[in-house]
């Protein structure tokens, strides 16, 4: 059956592809027979399905801390993931935001700076901001005492909690994150990697243990939604596995619809991006097709989540979609996902990995029990 998506159309390749093989009168038996997602996973050191830690274990506690990575870390999780910038003096360093105001105490600190972007503070002055009071306030009833002060991390903090338990060796899974505003962190992080050794490799396949993906081949994934960035990192970086993310929208996959939030009437956004799709099938096998040449093994879509929240876009995960995806040869490792009942649905879509705030939760869901709880953890480590 071809592969169709919700408006009925063909995938051009896909579609003709069967139709020559069913001119040509050839049976199945005789096309070449696509190397299975768990093969690709495996041939790239990746585990398969992977448990991806967004901003660590960011549910639990601030987002991209040493709290965070620790627990994550410890909980068996395959990959930290950060999202990568770079401070005006050119330390390496994880923070989501465009800007320091929702995660740091940067409004008492430097009022003056406030709304400024990151790569405007020297990183003297991002370690005197207190990245963890602002989770407490958000989260009551996640809030800890241990968690005020926290610190904004370098790469090379984040490098040395990866290294930094002995039982579990989890993997760096690494956004450039707004690109245009750091030129040339491509190779700066490519240095940096490679002064710290993490961009050699055994270059073995992954073995059994959990514990060893941050010693094997696919130590680090690299991921970001700029095409440009993605050229960058497979020059720099081109043995080191690259995830192209998709989402719908400007910069990305174009949308059926034009309308923005505020003139579709939507209460929320998770609302407006649930009823986003994007301009055709066509359109998203573009963006596939583009990822496979500048050099991904894959791709970081988007997923709507059933209870939507702030973390909801629009579903780019959809059973066809990642059919499309593997018969390319490409794995699919969708962000960002925390409940059981989005991780079956994503699984059952055929997604390869996940990226999840809730890493105890997934592992779970796996099957993969840690050997100890977030809160014992958290005790552990003096949070
Ligand atoms: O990197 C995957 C996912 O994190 C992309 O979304 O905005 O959380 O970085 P964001
Ligand atoms: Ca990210």
């Amino acid at each position: 059956m071809p592969v169709t998506f919700s408006n009925g159309s063909v995938p051009t390749t896909v579609g003709s592809a069967l139709l020559l093989t069913l001119m040509l009168g050839l049976g199945s038996a005789q096309a070449a027979e696509p190397i299975s997602p768990a093969e690709l996973a495996t041939n790239e050191g990746i585990p398969y399905p992977a448990v991806i830690a967004h901003r660590g274990a960011s549910y639990d506690a601030p987002e991209s801390t040493a709290a965070a990575y620790k627990v994550a870390r410890d909980l068996g999780a395959d990959y930290l993931e950060m999202d990568l910038q770079r401070s005006k003096d050119g330390v390496l360093f994880a923070l989501h935001d465009n800007n320091l105001q929702r995660t740091t105490d940067v409004a008492t600190k430097f009022p003056e700076r406030k709304d400024a972007p990151a790569n405007e503070f020297t990183w003297a002055e991002l370690r005197t901001l207190d990245a963890g009071s602002w989770f407490n306030a958000a989260y009551p009833d996640r809030a800890r005492p241990g968690f005020v002060g926290l610190k904004i991390q370098s790469l090379d903090d984040i490098i040395k909690i990866a290294e930094g338990n002995p039982q579990h060796k989890p993997g760096l899974y690494i956004e450039t994150k707004e690109p245009k505003q750091f030129p040339g962190i491509e190779a700066d992080l490519k240095n940096k990697l490679l002064d710290k050794g993490w961009l050699s490799s055994a270059g073995s396949k992954l073995g059994k243990s959990n514990t060893g993906v941050g010693q094997g081949k696919g130590r680090v994934v690299l991921q970001t939604f700029e095409k440009d960035s993605l050229k960058e990192l497979q020059k720099e970086m081109p043995n080191t596995p690259k995830i192209l993310l998709l989402w719908v929208g400007a910069g990305s996959i174009e949308p059926k619809s034009t309308q923005t939030f505020a003139e579709s009437g939507e209460p929320t956004k998770a609302a407006y991006y649930a009823k986003q799709e994007p301009k055709d099938a066509a359109e998203f096998e573009k963006w596939v097709d583009e990822a496979k040449s500048l050099g991904a093994i894959g791709t970081g879509p988007s997923a709507e989540l059933t209870n939507h929240g702030d973390q909801s876009y629009t579903d780019l995960v959809k059973p066809e979609m990642n059919k499309l995806t593997h018969d390319k040869g490409l794995l699919v490792h969708v962000y960002t996902v925390d409940e059981p009942v989005d991780f079956k649905k994503v699984m059952d879509a055929g997604v390869d990995g996940i990226f999840t705030n809730r890493a105890a939760e997934l592992l779970k869901f796996y099957n993969r029990f840690p050997s100890s709880n977030v809160k014992q953890l958290l005790a552990d480590h003096g949070y």
